[in-house]
């Protein structure tokens, strides 16, 4: 097969970059775009071409002209972080409207055969009435940045109903594995293993007994292969090319803490901090979309858990 012209944005950061290598190792040529603001250069592998460039960049244009155009657009680039989001909504949706749409127009304009978005299911239900909570549920987002998410849904909805671009929507719960910024606010997986490492104690917000769905950065890139090539129904609403990327199991986060503690077999004290204002206190997905489409969530926890907790420890092995 022609191996097809693939760009990931976002490529050089956490999941992006593993997305990009997946696809890079079933023989298609891949570019990433990302502007370097969170992402690493470390992370891109050999083979594939690293651009640096804002998303919302006028740029952008040129990059699909001299490559004549992609066949998929994978998009992973993002402002990422909640309370950023709250703080300052219009960089939020300078980054995640001004930029999705700058690409929209690239796609739409240079023949793109599938945009594979990246969306959250873990903030734009809200609070969920039900658990594990399917793709159909009211969406409630509670912050500027589960706003700029589905309103991007909503954006690739008009572009495939009024362009005829086809696209996919993947809603992840909350993802960990190697390459996740230990020193963010969004990994608690990294933070938690970054800690134990070093010995010091573990910050739990609240009493722990919130949840999470926990799935593993590996099988999040089997669910972008996926949706890479799904034969898609009629988009006839929102729901029809979006799926929940998940687990569909909740873990406290005082049960994460033992279970990370169990593999990395050393022992912290955990200390509690005021909750923090605004968090979900349970998140969990309905996954049985993307299972009748032949994807799980393969990884165990546990499994996820010590190999993340290795690469942590390889990573502070040579610092
Ligand atoms: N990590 C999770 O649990 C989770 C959950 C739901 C959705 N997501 C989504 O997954 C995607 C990837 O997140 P991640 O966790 O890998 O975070 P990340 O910060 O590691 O990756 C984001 C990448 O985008 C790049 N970027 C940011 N702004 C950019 C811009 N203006 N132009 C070009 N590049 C830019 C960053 O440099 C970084 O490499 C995001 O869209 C995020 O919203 C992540």
């Amino acid at each position: 097969m022609t191996p097809r012209k693939v760009l990931v944005t976002g490529g050089a950061g956490f999941i992006g970059s593993h997305v990009a290598e997946a696809y890079r190792a079933r023989g298609e040529h891949v570019w990433v775009l990302d502007d370097l603001s969170s992402g690493r250069r470390e992370n891109v592998s050999p083979g594939i071409e690293l651009v640096v460039l804002d998303v919302g960049s006028g740029d952008v244009g040129a990059l699909f002209r001299e490559a004549g155009g992609f066949d998929v657009v994978n998009h992973h680039a993002a402002q990422i972080d909640v309370r950023t989001s709250v703080a300052d909504p219009r960089l939020d949706a300078r980054v995640n409207l001004d930029g999705l749409l700058n690409l929209l127009e690239c796609a739409r304009g240079y023949g793109t055969q599938r945009f594979v978005f990246v969306s959250s299911g873990g903030v734009i239900y809200g609070e969920p009435a039900a658990r594990p909570t399917p793709e159909t549920a009211p969406k409630l987002p509670l912050s500027p940045y589960g706003v700029s998410k589905l309103a991007s849904e909503h954006y690739l909805h008009y572009y495939q109903r009024v362009h005829g671009l086809e696209y996919v929507a993947l809603r992840y719960a909350n993802v960990y594995g190697p390459r996740q910024d230990p020193n963010g606010e969004a990994g608690v997986v990294s933070i938690f293993s970054s800690r134990l490492m070093a010995g010091e104690p573990l910050t739990i917000f609240g009493d722990g007994e919130q949840t999470r769905d926990f799935v593993y950065v590996g099988d999040v890139v089997t669910a972008n292969l996926l949706a890479t090539d799904l034969a898609l129904p009629p988009a006839t609403d929102l729901e029809a090319r979006a799926f929940n990327v998940a687990t569909g199991r909740e873990t406290s986060v005082n049960g994460l803490a033992r279970a990370l503690m169990a593999v990395a077999g050393r022992e912290v004290a955990t200390l509690h901090a005021p909750e923090r204002p605004g968090e979900l206190r349970h998140s969990c997905l309905d996954v049985r979309r993307l299972r009748g489409r032949g994807w799980r969530a393969a990884t165990s926890l546990g499994d996820g858990l010590a190999r993340t907790y290795e690469f942590i420890c390889a990573q502070g092995a040579v610092r």
